[in-house]
C-alpha cells in the first residue's frame, strides 16, 4: 500500500508514518497515533498535528481537540526555543540522563519545564529514530547526535544568544 502523502526528510515523520501505516490510518486510531508522535517528538507541534490529521484523513480541529482534551499530550512547550533529550534506550545507555543532570544544573530546569527567561524549554521522548547517533537531541528541529553536556550547553547558549 502506498503512503497517501509525501514523507518529510525528519526521521521522527518516517516514524511516524510507520504507525499509521501498520494501522491501516484507521481514524479510530487517532490516540494511539497521538501517543507515539508524543513519544517521539516529546510534544505535539502544530505541523505534527496537521501531519497527522492529514495522514488518518481527519479535519485537523478533531486532532487538535483529541489532543488538548487528554492531559496525558502536551502540545508545544511555551519557551521560545525548545531542547528535546531523548531517553529511549539506546540513548540512555550512551548518557543521555547525565545530559538532562548536567542541563538541569546549569540552567535549572527539568524536562517539562521553561526557563525563568522563556528562552529554553526542556522535553524528553523516547527514541526519536536517531538511535545509530545516540545519544540524541532535537534543537528546535535541528536533530544532533552524538551528544555531550559540554556540547549540549554550548548549543543552548548559541541559542539564546541575542
Ligand atoms: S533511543 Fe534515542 S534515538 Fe532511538
Amino acid at each position: 500500500m502506498s503512503t497517501p502523502h509525501a514523507v518529510p526528510a525528519d526521521k521522527r515523520f518516517r516514524v511516524l508514518e510507520v504507525t499509521m501505516k501498520r494501522h491501516q490510518y484507521r481514524q479510530d486510531t487517532l490516540i494511539e497515533v497521538l501517543h507515539k508522535a508524543q513519544e517521539v517528538f516529546g510534544y505535539l507541534e502544530d505541523d505534527v498535528l496537521a501531519y497527522v490529521a492529514r495522514g488518518l484523513k481527519l479535519p485537523l480541529s478533531r486532532v487538535y481537540g483529541v489532543a488538548t482534551f487528554y492531559h496525558l499530550f502536551s502540545l508545544k512547550p511555551k519557551g521560545k526555543h525548545t531542547c528535546v533529550v531523548c531517553l529511549g534506550t539506546a540513548c540512555y545507555v550512551k548518557g543521555s540522563q547525565q545530559l538532562l543532570d548536567d542541563i538541569d544544573h546549569a540552567l535549572h530546569i527539568k524536562p517539562g519545564e521553561t526557563t525563568a527567561d522563556g528562552e529554553i524549554s526542556l522535553v524528553t521522548a523516547r527514541c526519536i529514530g536517531a538511535c545509530g547517533i545516540a545519544p540524541a537531541v532535537v534543537y528546535d528541529d535541528e536533530v544532533c547526535g552524538k551528544q555531550s553536556s559540554s556540547m549540549v550547553l554550548a548549543k543552548l547558549q548559541e541559542l539564546v544568544k541575542p
